[in-house]
């Protein structure tokens, strides 16, 4: 598919998991990305793998979490590629698992900034550029955490839940200029973020628990969550905007403990 064919994409986050495997997708699907990350090696190793494929990619190592920095995400991805079609801004961190009566402002203001003030700035910056260019999708990583407790940390789910609501007030926020913001919500997928799950389960033998609460019994693919990116980047999803997208396995469609076994 050639979906994406001309576009300018900034992907956040993409030097590992689901932000490698959308810089992958979205170059395949004939886009232009700028890979965003924090560490040189894994930025490069993913614009290497672009390029392998036959893509465009261009690597940029920054904090995408500081509001100078995804100011200058946004231009430089102009200057490299001539303009910004797509931001998928991507970046989290876990939080901690520490007692609620425990945590710290401090691990909350982290994990806010990160999570959510990064995607912020996205909506701001991108949003500026694409505004004033009257066309552009701003896609948004939250998480199936945001919906419910016990999928993660309660920092991390409550930072995810704040970027729901920020894609559909974004969304209303852009009305009637043709730029649009919609969230996806990933189940449990196998990255750099969840590794210890899968090993400590691979270790004890339990793989196969591992998503069977989920109604499709697995866990996800950094590529099935690529897939919802790229579409919604795209004129496919011309009708879109300011949703927010669960892709997890059915998992946010029951209450995992109530099923009757058939
Ligand atoms: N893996 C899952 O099960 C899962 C489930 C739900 C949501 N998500 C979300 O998917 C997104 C991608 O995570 P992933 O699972 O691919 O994990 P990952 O750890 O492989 O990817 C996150 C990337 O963000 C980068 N990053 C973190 N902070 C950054 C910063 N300040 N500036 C620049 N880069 C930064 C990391 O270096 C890493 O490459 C995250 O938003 C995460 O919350 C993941």
């Amino acid at each position: 598919m050639n979906r994406l064919r001309g576009r300018r994409a900034v992907i956040t986050g993409s030097g590992s998991g689901i932000g490698r495997a959308s810089a992958i997708r979205f170059a395949n699907e004939g886009a232009s990305v700028l890979v965003v990350g924090r560490s040189l090696e894994n930025t490069h190793q993913t614009v290497e793998m672009v390029r392998a494929a036959g893509g465009i990619a261009v690597a940029m190592v920054t904090d995408a979490s500081v509001e100078s920095n995804v100011a200058d995400i946004v231009a430089r991805c102009i200057a490299e590629f001539g303009g910004l079609d797509v931001f998928f801004s991507n970046i989290a961190i876990p939080g901690t698992n520490t007692p609620l009566l425990e945590q710290t402002v401090q691990e909350w203001e982290d994990v806010y900034r990160i999570n959510t003030i990064s995607c912020f700035l996205a909506v701001k910056h991108a949003g500026a550029h694409m505004v004033a260019q009257g066309s552009g999708s701003i896609i948004l990583t939250s998480s199936a955490a945001s919906l419910r407790a016990n999928a993660g940390a309660i920092s991390y789910s409550a930072s995810k839940a704040a970027v729901n609501s920020l894609a559909q007030c974004a969304a209303n926020a852009f009305a009637g200029s043709n730029v649009r913001v919609n969230a996806i919500l990933p189940g449990l997928v196998e990255t750099q973020m969840t590794r210890k799950v899968f090993e400590q389960a691979r270790a004890k033998g339990i793989e196969s628990k591992i998503g069977h609460v989920t109604p499709l019994k697995r866990a996800g693919q950094p590529e099935e969550i690529a897939a919802m990116a790229a579409f919604l980047a795209s004129d496919d999803a011309s009708f879109i905007d300011g949703q927010c997208f669960a892709v997890d396995g059915g998992v946010s469609s029951t209450h995992p403990f109530g099923r009757i076994a058939l």
